[in-house]
């Protein structure tokens, strides 16, 4: 076993006896670090999140009360509204990326979408710290296939790192990340204007369990190298010191695929629509208003329900093209719908609705039932795309 001593110093180093490695005695640990190393970095983001939060609901409290105040109706308080709320779900959908701890598979991720997501998650800390931040990214929308969530894990222990070299050393610095996509290779850079890596320590930084912070666990950058090995790229620092340190990532670039959804056009989607007959049922009767209301304006026919169980007896007598239904109701809930209307009326697409997208057993549901899946929040266009394509 290798042999760690901690100098407890004002600088503090690692001696070592043997350096750690991903050696195959670590791998059934993977996980689990992985996941601490997950879990921590979640810790630190709490209270920005939380702050994060906290302004937009502000937002979004004091001008409906407003409007609601004044009784009429003003456009750019509902776009301030209607901005902030996006604002909010975008922060909460960043968070549920990050903390997921299955392995949702492989995907095709666009880099400049999951660099601006990442700072999204630590944008208070880059404020707090008076930090500016320069995004240099590339027009060509540059694609790598990878697991969404380690992606992000990635971009977060670099960038967070560069926000702690220079907020240790002064009051506030620079942080420029950059993407372009270089022959068949995507290349990430993280710049910042710390005091960069000590000559000694720029060999070791990857190394497992390597820190000369006080509290840090030297598992962020061994752990990140490691990930994006995994997935055929590499990933290395340049440094001069007191200029700052430069964090490089690079991955296979994969090809555009065209988008499938784009494919019929509306005047086509409008006629189906027409001849379109839709259930929704949930127990919330705002979203039951809110689904009938968008749907009745592209021209489906609908009928909306609280219910599991009048809705079986609904489908029982009347004919539907489409069910749209909530996963958690009191009584007869979405699940116990969906498997009564697999066996009894296969020809109804279904379009499952659920805000619980953290649970495990939910997303297994998901994935194993045959039904479309729509994550709450959803937007209206989300909505409308996801019936128009059960619609075809
Ligand atoms: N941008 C940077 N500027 C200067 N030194 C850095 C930078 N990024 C990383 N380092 C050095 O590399 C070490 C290892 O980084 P790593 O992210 O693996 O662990 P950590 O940040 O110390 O701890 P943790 O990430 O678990 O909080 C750091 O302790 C620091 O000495
Ligand atoms: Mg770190």
């Amino acid at each position: 076993m290798n042999t760690l001593v901690m100098n407890t110093s004002a600088e503090p180093h690692i001696e070592r006896a043997s350096v750690p490695e991903w050696s195959n005695e670590l791998a059934p640990y993977r996980e689990r670090l992985l996941q601490s190393e997950k879990m921590s970095a979640a810790g630190h983001l709490l209270a920005g999140i939380v702050h994060e939060l906290n302004n937009p609901l502000t937002t979004i409290l004091g001008f409906s009360e407003l409007l609601l105040r004044d009784g009429k109706l003003d456009s750019d308080r509902l776009e301030k509204i209607h901005a902030e709320a996006e604002r909010s779900v975008r922060i909460i959908q960043n968070v549920l990326r990050l903390a997921r701890t299955d392995n949702s598979g492989y995907e095709i991720i666009d880099v400049n979408d999951s660099i601006r997501r990442t700072v999204e998650l630590v944008e208070y800390q880059i404020r707090l710290n008076r930090i500016d931040l320069n995004l240099s990214l590339s027009g060509r929308s540059p694609k790598v296939l990878a697991q969404a969530g380690e992606l992000t894990q990635v971009f977060l222990n670099v960038v967070t790192n560069a926000i702690q070299a220079i907020s240790g050393m002064r009051a506030s610095g620079e942080i420029r990340i950059s993407s372009a996509l270089i022959g068949d290779s995507v290349r990430i850079s993280i710049t910042d204007d710390g005091p960069g890596v000590d000559e000694t320590d720029i060999q070791r930084v990857f190394e497992l369990f390597f820190t000369t912070k006080e509290t840090g666990t030297g598992l962020g950058l061994s752990l990140s190298r490691k990930i994006i090995r995994e997935n055929g790229g590499d990933m290395w620092v340049s440094s001069t010191k007191s200029c700052g340190a430069t964090f490089t990532i690079q991955l296979p670039a994969v090809a555009d695929t065209p988008c499938a959804e784009e494919e019929s056009s509306s005047d086509e989607s409008g006629m189906k629509a027409l001849s379109r007959s839709v259930l929704i049922v949930d127990d919330e009767d705002h979203i039951t208003e809110l689904v009938e209301s968008v749907l009745q304006g592209c021209g489906y026919r609908t009928d909306r329900l609280n219910e599991g169980a009048p809705a079986i007896e609904l489908l029982k007598k009347k004919e539907y093209d489409i069910l749209i239904c909530d996963l958690h109701m009191p009584g007869t809930n979405g699940r116990d719908l969906i498997e009564w209307v697999r066996s009894n009326r296969t020809d109804i697409r279904v379009l499952l609705l659920s805000g619980d997208v953290a649970r495990a057993e939910t997303r297994e549901f998901v994935r194993t039932c045959g039904a479309h899946f729509l994550p709450k929040p959803f937007s209206i266009s989300e909505l409308t795309k996801a019936v128009q394509r059960l619609s075809s």
